[in-house]
């Protein structure tokens, strides 16, 4: 096969003759395989970009006028491939792949782009693109544009993701594919060899695949928590003394539940980092590697932290509905009466009042330091920012909206927890349940902060390990610890 990139993809240099024809006339000609939804977007936008295309069809004369742009030439499949210069894309289905058999040798030479999904996913299967380079071995074969939608190609990739994931194994053929889909509008990923066609063909099947274990732990609080409250608030009473409280649980029930699974997925995302580096502290080394389980949770985090800051937003937004409901209006209008027959002029308590004004201007305060993570999270703001602004948002304020929120709690409940009426059937609120991860990551984090840790940790992370690591020819008789080189981070 002769070198791909000695063919030029742009026609203007491909021919003498193509340099006497007018403008429209010259520009590169393309052929589709196939007359499908695929096919026609793929052609649309083709055409936009200031290409010919040429859509080979089983039947020409069965695909109906309209259905293509009028720049759009629709011929028998010989005639499109015969027509294409050097790009021909495979837009029908793979199992139909066997039937261009017969136009193997038409089609030698030329780059083969597969542009098909796979339909389950299957790890040991052969990819569809390796089936087709299979049939197809005097063409170079080039995996691509099939994680965009036919939507997304006739809306000129303004609408979702703008990445187009390629390989081969023809690196000439790759680069042409890879312009051609810059040209387009699309941001080309070269993911290397045709090895990586069946990850690239299983990309769209697979949904959310960072988002499965965080959602579950939240799932899993979500159905505690409630259940938890249910059992306290709402079963036992009405067992013990037929007290109907079931009014609440579409309402207030949620709004106890959201925060405390909040607070504990918060809670979540920060203690992966201290168990991190009690590993390190411990085994006085970086280099080696994490247990799988604190890995994946390490990935985890901002998946965890986003959902963290869903149950708050909607904690904030049922918190501000709490007056609003016919039963808020009930109990006052109830308190307000039996207040007037008990002749209480004055109902003010200062200390309540310091305490509600306390706990919500931690929430809010907390609240809007999530949101401020949850903007960083953003790859177009994160990107804006350089390593140290970013791990100053995520790390430092990520744990002051960690104490804020605490604090918020806290001031909530504190009384209430000290009193024996908060413990109905022996059990304990659902919030004080709540506290115990976020005071166990606070705790953690002041333990770490004492100097001896912070600046062992510190050098661990720098690269300084203990004795025990050395190279044996490193070593030093009796393993002396000022005789190793790394010793100098401790001037650092
Ligand atoms: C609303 C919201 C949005 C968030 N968005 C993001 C986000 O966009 N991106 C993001 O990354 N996090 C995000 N998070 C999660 C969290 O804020 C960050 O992960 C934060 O950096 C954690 O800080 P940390 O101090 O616990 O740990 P870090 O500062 O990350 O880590 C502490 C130390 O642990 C070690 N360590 C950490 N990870 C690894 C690892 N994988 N392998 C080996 N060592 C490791 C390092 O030595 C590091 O110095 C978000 C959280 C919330 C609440
Ligand atoms: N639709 C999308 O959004 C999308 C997105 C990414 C990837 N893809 C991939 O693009 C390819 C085409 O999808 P599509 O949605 O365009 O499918 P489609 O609408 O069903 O079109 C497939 C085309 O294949 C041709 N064909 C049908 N039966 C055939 C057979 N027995 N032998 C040979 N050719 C046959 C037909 O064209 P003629 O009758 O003109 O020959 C038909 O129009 C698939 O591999 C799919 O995975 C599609
Ligand atoms: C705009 C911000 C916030 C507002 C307005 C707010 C408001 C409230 C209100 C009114 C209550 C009392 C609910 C009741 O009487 O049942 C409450 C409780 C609580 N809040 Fe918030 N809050 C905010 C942010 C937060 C944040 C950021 C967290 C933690 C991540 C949080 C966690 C809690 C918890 C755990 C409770 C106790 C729930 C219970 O058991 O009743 N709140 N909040």
């Amino acid at each position: 096969m002769q070198s791909d990139m000695t063919m030029p993809l742009l026609a203007e240099c491909a021919s003498d003759l193509s340099k006497s024809l007018p403008r429209s006339q010259r520009d590169p000609v393309i052929g589709i395989i196939g007359s499908g939804d695929f096919s026609r977007s793929l052609a649309i936008r083709l055409v936009g970009c200031g290409f010919r295309v040429v859509v080979g069809s089983r039947q020409p004369s069965r695909v109906a006028k309209g259905v293509f742009p009028d720049r759009v030439e629709v011929r028998s499949q010989r005639e499109a491939i015969h027509a294409a210069e050097r790009v021909v894309f495979a837009a029908i289905h793979p199992e139909h792949y066997h039937s261009l058999v017969g136009l193997r040798e038409m089609l030698a030479g030329k780059v083969l782009v597969d542009v098909s999904n796979a339909t389950t996913l299957t790890s040991h299967k052969q990819s569809n693109a390796e089936t087709l380079a299979e049939l197809f071995p005097k063409s170079s074969v080039v995996k691509g544009f099939n994680v965009v939608s036919a939507w997304a190609l006739q809306t000129g990739a303004h609408d979702g993701s703008r990445q187009v994931l390629i390989c081969s194994n023809c690196s000439d053929s790759k680069a042409m594919v890879l312009e051609l889909a810059r040209r387009m509008g699309f941001s080309p990923v070269d993911l290397g060899s045709l090895c990586a066609s069946r990850g690239i063909e299983e990309a769209p099947l697979i949904l959310f695949p960072s988002w499965g274990g965080p959602i579950l732990t939240t799932l899993i609080l979500f159905i505690f928590f409630y259940g938890y409250i249910f059992l306290r608030h709402i079963l036992l009473p009405y067992l013990d003394h037929r007290e109907n409280n079931f009014y609440q649980l579409p309402l207030v029930t949620v709004n106890q539940t959201l925060p405390a699974v909040a607070l504990v997925t918060l809670a979540l995302v920060y203690l992966p980092g201290l168990v991190a580096a009690v590993f390190q502290l411990g085994r006085g080394t970086k280099y080696k590697r994490f247990p799988c389980w604190l890995d994946c949770w390490l990935c985890r985090r901002k998946q965890l932290g986003l959902l963290s800051f869903l149950c708050t937003a909607l904690h904030a937004v049922y918190s501000m509905c709490l007056t609003l409901r016919k039963a808020a209006g009930y109990t006052l209008l109830n308190a307000a009466y039996h207040q007037v027959k008990a002749g209480i002029e004055n109902s003010w308590v200062e200390q309540l009042v310091w305490r509600a004004d306390l706990y919500l201007s931690c929430g809010i305060l907390g609240f809007g330091v999530l949101t401020l993570l949850a903007i960083t999270s953003l790859p177009s703001v994160g990107n804006a920012l350089n390593w140290r602004e970013f791990t100053f948002v995520q790390s430092g304020l990520g744990y002051a909206a960690l104490a804020l929120s605490t604090m918020h709690t806290l001031f909530f409940g504190w009384d209430f927890a000290f009193s024996p009426g908060a413990y109905p059937y022996y059990l304990p609120p659902a919030y004080l349940l709540a506290l115990i991860p976020p005071c166990i990551v606070l705790v953690g984090r002041l333990f770490l902060a004492v100097p001896c840790l912070t600046l062992r940790l510190a050098k661990i992370r720098k690269g300084w390990e203990s004795t025990q690591y050395w190279p044996v020819n490193n070593q030093e008789p009796g393993g002396s610890r000022e005789a190793h080189p790394q010793q100098n981070f401790d001037d650092v």
